[in-house]
């Protein structure tokens, strides 16, 4: 009853010229892909030229950070609305890598999250231990806090709308990807924490894996009960490895 998701975070690659390039080659590849919700998070810059490139395919525009503010004095922030009027439909809010390297707090990505929401675009909420919180079993204690933090702003009768990634922070970017088994056991845990911080909308809200995803682990995550989708980094920005993410098993 979950409808998969597959997200490619950009991150801070490609112009815009690469970005058409990309959708030209990808296009065709996920033309069969009707089943699944597929998602381009480029960098801001590239959005636009991305929503033209899109326009006539079913994938869906998302921009990788947003600002809780509608307008104002916020040199270099994006706005909620400016990303509507582009076309997004969804926002990753919360990446470890804001959290980590901008000092990035749950209260902030819960404005976050709520202000994205009130212009209809669905956030894209991402949790994750490090590898020092997995050694101290500190996993269920950090993703359980960050997910009480940063969705402590989401109605509850929106809370269907909100994606949740679970990227543990050792497996981004690193090669090293969780096991289907260990991914499944935190996905299990944050389903059962939704359940209790949102209610009924637990067992209808997607829950990403991310972290060194490839086309030859895609199918055994996807396998697993709780695992909703991908949030994919290094591997999305070739067409052929992304489609076959995409086109999993
Ligand atoms: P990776 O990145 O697939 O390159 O590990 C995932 C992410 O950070 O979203």
């Amino acid at each position: 009853m979950r409808r998969p998701i597959l997200a490619a975070n950009w991150k801070m690659h490609k112009t815009c010229a690469e970005a058409q390039a990309f959708a030209e080659s990808f296009l065709p590849l996920v033309a069969h892909a009707n089943a699944v919700d597929v998602v381009i998070a480029p960098p801001f810059t590239t959005l636009s030229a991305l929503a033209d490139a899109l326009r006539a395919s079913q994938v869906h525009l998302a921009a990788q950070n947003v600002n809780p503010e509608e307008k104002g004095a916020f040199t270099g922030e994006i706005a909620p609305g400016m990303l509507e009027a582009l076309g997004c439909s969804y926002t990753i809010v919360g990446h470890s890598e804001r959290r980590a390297l901008y000092g990035e707090q749950d209260d902030f990505i819960a404005a976050k999250a709520a202000a994205l929401l009130a212009r209809n675009i669905r956030p894209i909420v991402c949790v994750g231990e490090t590898l020092d919180e997995r050694e101290a079993s500190r996993t269920f204690d950090v993703v359980g806090g960050q997910l009480t933090g940063s969705l402590a702003s989401i109605p509850a009768d929106r809370a269907e709308e909100v994606v949740v990634a679970y990227e543990p922070v050792w497996a981004i970017g690193t090669g090293k990807t969780a096991t289907p088994e260990m991914a499944q056991e935190v996905h299990a845990f944050i389903r059962e924490h939704l359940g209790k911080q949102l209610g009924a909308a637990a067992e209808a809200i997607r829950i990403q894996y991310g972290g060194s995803v490839k086309p030859d682990n895609v199918d055994a995550l996807m396998a697993q009960t709780d695992i909703d989708g991908a949030l994919v980094g290094g591997a999305s920005l070739e067409p052929e490895t992304f489609a076959r993410i995409v086109n999993f098993e």
